[in-house]
């Protein structure tokens, strides 16, 4: 699997950080095969967090997510869903390594900027969460590559 879902959260949106990010996405060698800007309810936004019901901070992470659009995106590079975490950064951006994208534009270990798929199976659930089988382009189709 090549492939990983990303997302760019509602305080990267507000903060008008979005283009600065799929930028650096770009130049980090990914291809983008599918994009899209959506709201969240909330049945979406616990469905797509499920797998941290239980834990203390579901509650505020599910306002969190809820609270503006989200920008989904399918990324496509070899070794997909590792080389994402890496260039995110920690879950934390005090924690995250310099020049990591929760680093530059993250403000607290919650209002983090990115998501990313954290192994091959679960971003193939979450790019069948967010994408139809037609909104994923073939990769030599993609406009969006820095390359
Ligand atoms: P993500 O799933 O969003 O890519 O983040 P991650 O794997 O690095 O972190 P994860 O443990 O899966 O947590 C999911 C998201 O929940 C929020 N969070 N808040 N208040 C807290 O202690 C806390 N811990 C996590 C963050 O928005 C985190 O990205
Ligand atoms: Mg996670």
């Amino acid at each position: 699997m090549n492939r990983t879902l990303a997302l760019i959260k509602p305080d990267a949106i507000a903060a008008g950080q979005a283009g600065k990010i799929i930028d650096h996405i770009l130049q980090a060698g990914f291809r983008i095969i599918a994009l899209k800007m959506v709201r969240l309810n909330r049945a979406q936004a616990e469905a797509f967090y499920a797998i941290h019901r239980e834990r203390p901070f579901f509650a505020s992470l599910v306002e969190f997510m809820t609270s503006g659009p989200v920008i989904a995106l399918v990324l496509e590079k070899e070794n997909a869903v590792s080389a994402y975490r890496a260039l995110m950064g920690a879950t934390d951006p005090v924690k995250a390594a310099p020049g990591t994208l929760r680093a530059l534009y993250g403000q607290t270990i919650e209002r983090n900027a990115v998501h990313g798929s954290d192994t091959p199976e679960n971003a193939q659930r979450e790019i069948a969460f967010f994408f139809s089988e037609m909104e994923l382009h073939p990769v030599e189709a993609s406009i969006l590559s820095a390359v």
